[in-house]
């Protein structure tokens, strides 16, 4: 397995993204689906999250126990379709403060060019989770992580539903230092940079637009 990568193949995981493959999914349970295994791609993204033992009481004795440390998290969604996977990863982490970047696909040359920008303005104080559910061609995700680093981002992660082995190398080309956790790596692109077998458009089939 490649350096800095994480494959959840955790069976339901797996299971949950059979189910998103098969293009008769409906989308309510496809956004279902995929509210899912964000949270469970979460769980695994956040395991070395720092802790630091705070003195407490439970009802039978005092004790020591841990709590998170430090700066929390930063979830970053890269619209439109990060947000199916952020409001899954929320429901593990609901006091993240979350950033939003705009970033669409140039139909022609594939490349990213960004349209919004949002985040919180202690970015280099907090772990970011960039999350995106689709690692194709790997150029959005590149720009996207440029431009948080531009923004004060250090210590980033990059969380996504399905990618591909060009995906990986083009954004571990530009961004070693940011581990990719995901829940598949597909065989290929096709040429309207679609991953194969992949699950189609994220986002429209997320929001049933088609
Ligand atoms: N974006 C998608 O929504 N699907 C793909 O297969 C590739 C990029």
């Amino acid at each position: 397995m490649t350096q800095n990568l994480t494959v959840v193949d955790h069976p339901l995981v797996q299971h949950k993204l059979t189910l998103m493959r098969e293009k008769d999914t409906p989308t309510a349970v496809f956004r279902q689906l995929l509210h899912e295994i964000s949270t469970l791609l979460a769980y695994e993204a956040t395991k070395d999250l720092a802790t630091e033992p705070r003195n407490i009481e439970t009802p039978v004795a005092p004790t020591e126990a841990p709590v998170l440390a430090g700066k929390k998290l930063c979830l970053v969604s890269i619209l439109r379709a990060g947000n199916g996977i952020l409001e899954g990863m929320l429901d593990l982490v609901p006091l993240a403060r979350v950033g939003h970047i705009g970033l669409y696909r140039d139909p022609t040359t594939l490349n990213a060019v960004e349209y919004y920008y949002k985040m919180p303005d202690d970015l280099g104080a907090r772990q970011v989770i960039v999350v995106d559910p689709m690692l194709a061609t790997g150029n959005t995700a590149v720009a996207a992580v440029n431009r948080l680093k531009d923004g004060g981002a250090r210590n980033l992660k990059f969380v996504c539903l399905l990618t591909v082995p060009e995906g990986i190398a083009t954004f571990h080309d530009a961004h070693p230092d940011v581990p990719i956790f995901t829940a598949g790596v597909d065989e290929r692109l096709n040429d309207h940079g679609y991953i194969v077998p992949g699950i189609g458009d994220a986002g429209d089939r997320m929001f049933g637009t088609k």
